[in-house]
């Protein structure tokens, strides 16, 4: 399978600091790839190079065989490699199908020209994208709490919601960063579903940073280990639970002395 990313020889430095250490890996198109590593790993540094909110210091960033190296994150987002995000404040007051359709979109309605010369054609593309809106509401079955306001919807639909924003745009590739926190398990397992629905029928690729071992064994395939910045490991969950030097890693202190912090979830044992 050709990768749809591909990190080289990547770092990230704050001030004398490396966050990120000369990290190189690769993310098969169509796969649901995760990450997992303990507190301080450089986990979301990474994610934040490769979804354009921060430039690496060093090293190069490919998406779909095109360099994207240092490019910001709306170009990124054009391209249809995009990253979640928690619904902000001010768009708590708008209901679920608003908040949808204020994704932005090629929509001309947003020129000012254009809307004053051609009303009827903003109108038509509005209607279109109240169309799409309510196809995503039907696609992740919350049709229940279309026209509820946002800030009333509970942990999982909010992230049901975040999920939902990126159908409006065509995405390719989407970032997951901890999104299962504070969700429920019921909700997790709808969370989960929708998540392999979008990789299968829509052909999403997903790289997932995630601290619930049970959700990222459900999910991921494979999954990439990360340890003082730079990748440790990388395969199957399960051989990744076997590995000594991943429990090592996550139980026998990190260099950043968060390991306590951050235990590894059920699934790891140390056994
Ligand atoms: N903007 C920043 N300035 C300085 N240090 C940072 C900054 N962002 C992250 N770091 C440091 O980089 C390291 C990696 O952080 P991060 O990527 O958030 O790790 P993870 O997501 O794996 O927990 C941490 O030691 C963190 O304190
Ligand atoms: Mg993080």
């Amino acid at each position: 399978m050709a990768p749809i990313i591909e990190v080289t020889n990547v770092s990230k430095r704050f001030g004398s600091f490396h966050a990120v250490r000369d990290c190189s890996l690769s993310i098969d198109k169509g796969s649901i790839t995760g990450l997992i590593g303990p507190n301080g790993a450089g986990k979301s540094t990474l994610f934040n190079m490769v979804a354009g909110n921060l430039a690496p210091t060093s090293g190069s960033i490919h998406f779909d065989g095109r360099d994207i190296t240092g490019l910001p994150a709306h170009d990124l987002f054009k391209l249809g490699l995009l990253r979640t995000f928690q619904i902000a404040h001010e768009f708590s007051n708008m209901s679920v199908i608003e908040n949808l359709m204020m994704v932005p979109q090629a929509q001309s309605g947003e020129n000012l020209v254009s809307a004053w010369f051609q009303p009827g054609r903003v109108a038509r593309e509005e209607s279109q994208v109240m169309k799409r809106a309510d196809e995503v509401i039907d696609f992740l079955k919350i049709r229940r709490v279309r026209d509820e306001l946002a800030g009333n919807l509970s942990g999982g639909q909010k992230k049901l919601l975040e999920l939902g924003r990126t159908m409006m745009v065509d995405a390719r590739l989407v970032l997951l960063d901890e999104i299962a926190a504070g969700v429920n398990k019921t909700l997790l397992i709808d969370l989960a579903d929708n998540i392999k629905r979008l990789n299968r029928e829509l052909g999403y690729t997903f790289f997932v940073i995630e601290h619930d071992m049970d959700f990222i064994a459900e999910l991921c395939d494979p999954v990439i280990v990360m340890a003082s910045g730079s990748v440790m490991t990388q395969g199957h969950i399960d051989d990744i639970k076997r590995d000594e030097s991943v429990i090592e890693a996550y139980f026998g202190g990190s260099p950043t002395g968060h390991a306590t912090a951050n235990t590894p979830a059920d699934g790891v044992s140390v056994s």
